[in-house]
């Protein structure tokens, strides 16, 4: 019995397990349970003279999947907000590289971020604001209709490259977990609430080095090069006649008037017309041409300006994780914050956050947004013209349902 239990291929895929998680190496985890954040994270100056620093709120939001489960969100319209937290510094050279974090945006956001950052040693945290160099740049943007997007900018050469792809970000007012997975072989995966969404190559998803190859300058389309692909049928042959063929000939219908005097008006000719026979300058037909090359195209050739980065992956002193934001509407609420190694981990960490209280939020925002109904249906006087706003609209609607109810109603009688 026991060394069925035990058999060596037992043994070693429970190992194998445990290796596994224990072989997690996380950088930074910031789930905000405690009221400890504060010295964790350091309030950037920036914007603070002109007064447009916002504050944040250590909170759970107006609806949650538990009470206690606190992150920070934007308490402020109209302001800036800069904040950022330590780790030790690390390369992720040879490593994976997990960056996630949970977002909801309880404001109905029009236009705002809700992205995160991670930089590299050398920054002035109190300082920390829109200019400040950073390594990575990953989380949702929206703005009006057209911007919907998760942004993933990755510094290269001290330069910000936006990845090429389009990544659509969620747009309620839920919470939603984000992961930016990049792996030593130069690959990424981007996730929304632990679904992938996007993966691909830095070389092709990105603009990071030049192309590795271009177009020939030298190539020239050889003269000799026939890209004609139809030609006239040496074949065909011009009907016998047919240049005789008038353009035009006298109108068979016309007559001459009966008032026509030859002797004083001159002897009459009937006007003319197109002749229906005629039918323009003879052309031979069209024919594939049988020598036909296709279109020419310029070669490509290796760019001498290109020069392969195996380390183009690499981050070799991240140290920072931060958020700066500038919001119109404030309320959206960041947690959960993880930078690991391990895409299982966060994938473990998302499921036992996230996962488990989604149900409860939605439940909740559900609860909330009835009573916000309910209120805004009580603050509109039912029959107020003033304004002849959507919120008058809603309202007249309502009525309009309480008058067919009515008429129901006394139909009911009446029988
Ligand atoms: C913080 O958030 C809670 C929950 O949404 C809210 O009731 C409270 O008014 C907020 N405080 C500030 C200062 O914005
Ligand atoms: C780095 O940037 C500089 C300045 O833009 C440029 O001249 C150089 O070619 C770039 N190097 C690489 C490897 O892209």
């Amino acid at each position: 019995m026991a060394s069925e239990r035990w058999n060596p291929s037992v043994v070693s895929l429970i190992l194998f397990s445990l290796l596994a998680i224990a072989s997690a190496e996380v950088f930074f985890e910031e789930r905000f349970d405690d009221g400890g954040w504060e010295n964790r994270w350091v309030k950037s100056d920036w914007k603070k003279d002109e007064n447009l620093a916002g504050e944040w709120n250590f909170t759970s939001g107006k609806w949650n999947g538990d009470a206690e489960d606190k992150g920070i969100q934007t308490s402020e319209d109209y302001r800036f907000y800069a904040i950022s937290a330590e780790f030790p510094e690390f390369s992720n050279k040879d490593k994976t590289l997990v960056f996630q974090f949970s977002v909801k945006h309880e404001q109905k956001l029009d236009c705002g971020g809700g992205y995160m950052k991670l930089l590299s040693s050398g920054i002035d945290q109190k300082k920390f604001g829109g200019d400040t160099p950073y390594s990575i740049m990953f989380g949702p943007d929206i703005c009006g209709y057209s911007t919907k997007k998760v942004h993933a900018i990755l510094t290269y050469n001290d330069t910000n490259h936006l990845i090429k792809k389009e990544v659509p970000c969620e747009t309620d007012q839920l919470t939603h977990v984000y992961t930016f997975i990049l792996r030593p072989d130069a690959t990424y995966s981007i996730l929304i609430d632990n679904v992938e969404k996007q993966t691909g190559s830095l070389y092709s998803d990105w603009d990071l080095l030049p192309p590795k190859k271009i177009k020939d300058p030298e190539a020239k389309k050889p003269e000799d090069w026939d890209d004609k692909e139809f030609i006239p049928d040496p074949e065909d042959k011009k009907p016998e006649g047919y240049d005789d063929i008038p353009k035009e000939i006298p109108d068979p219908d016309a007559k001459k008037p009966e008032d026509w005097d030859d002797e004083e008006d001159g002897e009459w000719t009937p006007p003319t017309m197109d002749n229906p026979e005629y039918k323009g300058p003879w052309k031979a037909k069209k024919i594939k041409n049988p020598n036909y090359q296709g279109k020419w195209k310029t070669p490509m050739i290796d760019n001498p300006e290109f020069k392969d980065d195996p380390e183009i992956y690499v981050f070799p002193k991240l140290k920072y994780v931060g958020i700066e934001l500038w919001q119109v509407k404030s309320g959206t609420l960041f947690d959960n914050v993880l930078i690991c190694d391990d895409p299982e981990y966060a994938m473990k960490l998302a499921e036992e956050t996230w996962g488990k209280q989604k149900d409860a939020e939605k439940a909740a925002f559900d609860e909330a947004e009835k009573k916000r109904e309910e209120e805004e249906s009580k603050d509109d006087p039912v029959d107020s013209d003033a304004e002849g706003d959507d919120d008058d609209a809603e309202a007249d609607d309502d009525e309009t349902d309480k008058e067919a109810d009515d008429t129901e109603e006394s139909a009911h009688d009446e029988l």
